[in-house]
């Protein structure tokens, strides 16, 4: 299986990729990646891409870490799966351990896993849900969330989905989510006594293209539910696991979350495992005998993976051993700099930048604020121009997104975005 001609034919027949029109995707020759070092990937042509979204903003000490590769071999060869219902393990066990100490103490202090953001999410909904029942008050059912959020793709946490494209056509299996656009219209809300939750990425939104929240914003949202009781459910599936420069997001604003959301990072980007974690006083709503049918019943096969939580556990200690985020700050702020180089760039509306996030846009005329007709699909052009200068990454629309595992060095960054300018010069 190393024939890209017939790997692509077999790609073309078979397979059926997220998020992309396969119609186009069959005209084109793919590409076939075949491995991973540090912050490149390989084609199946030998030739190497800086990994400029960290796959699918996963990736976080780089590809085939040795020590988390060698954590999930040794899991594998010792436990590869036993179901966490009825039986626990010891990966799962420390993991829960370690991830309770990364937050202030009796904050979140109860780990329920499962298997990506959105499961995160969908699992958050749920407990909210049966929480406010339980505790005798199944008035409160009302979700609240942000314009243009992006919270994922199941039924449920696609509800939530503040980006028409990905939600409108599923409306009818929705259920019905409130969305603001801001602090002022939260407020503004009546009956806000009947608000389950409010639900926020912290600090910036990502899929709505990388937009970050005024400075203050999530304290705001926190005195909001402490005031209405509201709970408030942080999306850290970005924004985890050092991406805004401090481990979680709500960090940078001294807040916790009543439920808080965790996948992409959580095993450095390397195999798929998911959280959500609670407060005691959300897990103790739920305790009682069978009879008083209090029990959560949800989950998943694969819940609590060891191999999972053996990387999880083996992306913990590289943030430890590394010293990882007392380097960010030097990281991020040659990331700032090398971004500004762009900036007078023709073509380029507004490059918006949290940590070692950032969303390019680029616009047919920033001036007068005319963007390329969608159709044009400028954002891809670039990206598949970027290609050829080693870079690898994926738009939304005509955003560019650069977030590259928090590996890179200053080098890398420079390489990475005069990979970006160039298929920025040559597109637009
Ligand atoms: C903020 C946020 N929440 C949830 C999700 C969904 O995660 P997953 O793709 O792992 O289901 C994403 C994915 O991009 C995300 O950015």
């Amino acid at each position: 299986m190393n024939n890209p001609v017939k790997l692509t034919q077999t790609d073309h027949r078979h397979l059926w990729h997220p998020f992309t029109q396969q119609q186009e995707w069959c005209a084109e020759e793919p590409m076939i990646i075949v491995s991973g070092k540090g912050v490149y990937l390989r084609d199946i042509q030998g030739r190497d891409y800086i990994d400029g979204n960290s796959s699918i903003w996963t990736n976080i000490h780089g590809h085939s870490h040795p020590h988390i590769v060698a954590a999930i071999q040794r899991q594998a060869a010792q436990l590869d799966h036993t179901s966490f219902l009825g039986t626990t393990h010891p990966s799962a066990i420390e993991l829960a351990k370690r991830l309770v100490a990364l937050f202030p103490k009796n904050s979140l202090s109860r780990v329920f896993f499962s298997d990506n953001g959105s499961t995160a999410i969908e699992a958050a909904l749920k407990m909210t849900f049966q929480y406010w029942q339980l505790i005798g008050h199944p008035e409160k059912k009302r979700f609240v969330a942000f314009s243009n959020c992006y919270h994922g793709d199941t039924a449920g946490a696609a509800s939530l989905s503040g980006i028409p494209l990905f939600s409108d056509r599923f409306a009818g299996i929705h259920f019905p989510a409130e969305h603001v656009a801001s602090m002022a219209e939260l407020e503004a809300l009546s009956h806000q006594e009947s608000i389950a939750a409010i639900i926020l990425e912290p600090l910036i939104q990502g899929v709505a293209g990388m937009r970050p929240w005024p400075q203050g914003m999530l304290q705001a949202v926190r005195a909001f539910c402490n005031r209405t009781g509201a709970l408030l459910i942080l999306d850290e599936v970005m924004t985890g696991f050092g991406r805004t420069g401090t481990m979680f997001a709500c960090e940078q604003e001294q807040i916790t979350p009543d439920l808080l959301a965790m996948a992409k990072g959580l095993t450095g980007g390397t195999v798929p495992l998911a959280a959500t974690m609670v407060t005691e006083k959300i897990y103790a709503a739920f305790l009682g005998s069978t009879e008083e049918q209090k029990t959560f019943y949800y989950g998943h096969s694969y819940t609590a993976h060891p191999i999972g939580c053996a990387a999880a556990l083996a992306n913990l200690d590289v943030f430890e051993e590394e010293k990882v985020l007392e380097k960010l700050p030097a990281t991020i702020k040659h990331f700032d700099k090398a971004l500004t180089t762009l900036k007078n760039m023709s073509h380029i509306a507004d490059i918006r930048q949290y940590g070692l996030i950032a969303g390019i846009d680029v616009m047919l005329d920033p001036t007068s604020k005319i963007s390329y007709p969608w159709q044009d699909q400028m954002g891809a052009k670039i990206c598949r121009a970027a290609r050829k200068h080693g870079l690898l990454t994926r738009p939304i629309r005509d955003t560019i997104v650069f977030m590259p595992p928090l590996c890179i060095t200053t080098e890398q960054i420079d390489q990475a975005v005069e990979a970006l300018g160039k298929a920025i010069e040559e597109v637009c």
